[in-house]
């Protein structure tokens, strides 16, 4: 296929400014050959001004790992689009298990952050996966399905075609426990699929990402996968050593 591999980090609620520094230095350099992946690193909102000093030139893409809808306004505690987009990020993901699950984000929320997100030039990373009792009822793809259709509802045809999907099931997010290839890949092509039923042929085009303990040793045997185009990666991510090694692997 067309689709460029693309490996995000997910750093989650880790590194203070003075890590992120050493990090972003370091890193940079590991990468500097890799010109056929894409490379992002989602970082806490607290991190991004230091990322945006390191690597807004570079090849190195800058994402944040939530966002609210509105543009401004008395949203206490809230980060605009817009104030992403100030700090160099061209990323955010979006619907992350962990917010869904801590912090009780639905399907319709997350629907109204991805739109605003396109509204402004970020690129989603919409994550959908089951939980550990959906797999073993049966259960996984159908509700994955659901969760892509839902979360996508706000937006047009041709929008659908700007976002990047990452499925990570529940069970295998920081536990060491990777979904087999096969399963990965028959998710992945079933999200495809339902793609492709609401958005025609730009499903094609569209990165989808495996995400749940990855590392550089499980890395190419996930991204062999016709439909699997990368990874969002996070306790992997939050070593320049480890997380370059993985990118090269991949
Ligand atoms: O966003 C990243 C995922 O939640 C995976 O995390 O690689 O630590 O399992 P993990």
């Amino acid at each position: 296929n067309s689709r460029k591999q693309l490996i995000a980090g997910n750093w989650k609620m880790f590194m203070n400014t003075q890590q992120a520094r050493e990090f972003a230095l370091d890193f940079q350099g590991r990468v500097a050959d890799v010109t056929d992946k894409e490379i992002v690193i989602c970082a806490p909102f607290t991190a991004l001004h230091v990322l945006k000093e390191e690597w807004e030139e570079g090849i190195i893409h800058i994402g944040a790992q939530d966002v609210f809808y509105q543009k401004e306004g008395a949203y206490t505690g809230e980060i605009s689009p817009a104030m992403l987009v100030d700090l160099a990020c061209t990323y955010v993901i979006i619907g992350h298990s962990e917010r869904r699950g801590y912090l009780k984000e639905n399907d319709e929320l997350i629907a109204q952050k991805i739109k605003a997100a396109l509204e402004n030039n970020l690129k989603p990373i919409l994550c959908v996966g089951e939980n550990l009792s959906q797999r073993e009822d049966g259960k996984a793809l159908s509700f994955v399905r659901s969760q892509v259709e839902k979360d996508l509802s706000e937006l047009s045809s041709s929008d659908i075609g700007k976002i990047v999907i990452a499925y990570e099931p529940v069970w295998a997010i920081g536990t060491g426990k990777t979904a087999s290839p096969q399963d990965a890949q028959e998710m992945c092509a079933a999200i495809r699929s339902t793609l492709a039923g609401i958005a025609g042929a730009a499903a094609n085009n569209i990165q989808i990402l495996y995400g749940g303990s990855v590392k550089a040793d499980n890395i190419k045997e996930l991204t062999k996968k016709k439909d699997i185009d990368g990874a969002l990666v996070g306790g992997a991510s939050l070593d320049p050593k480890q997380f370059a090694d993985l990118i090269h692997n991949a």
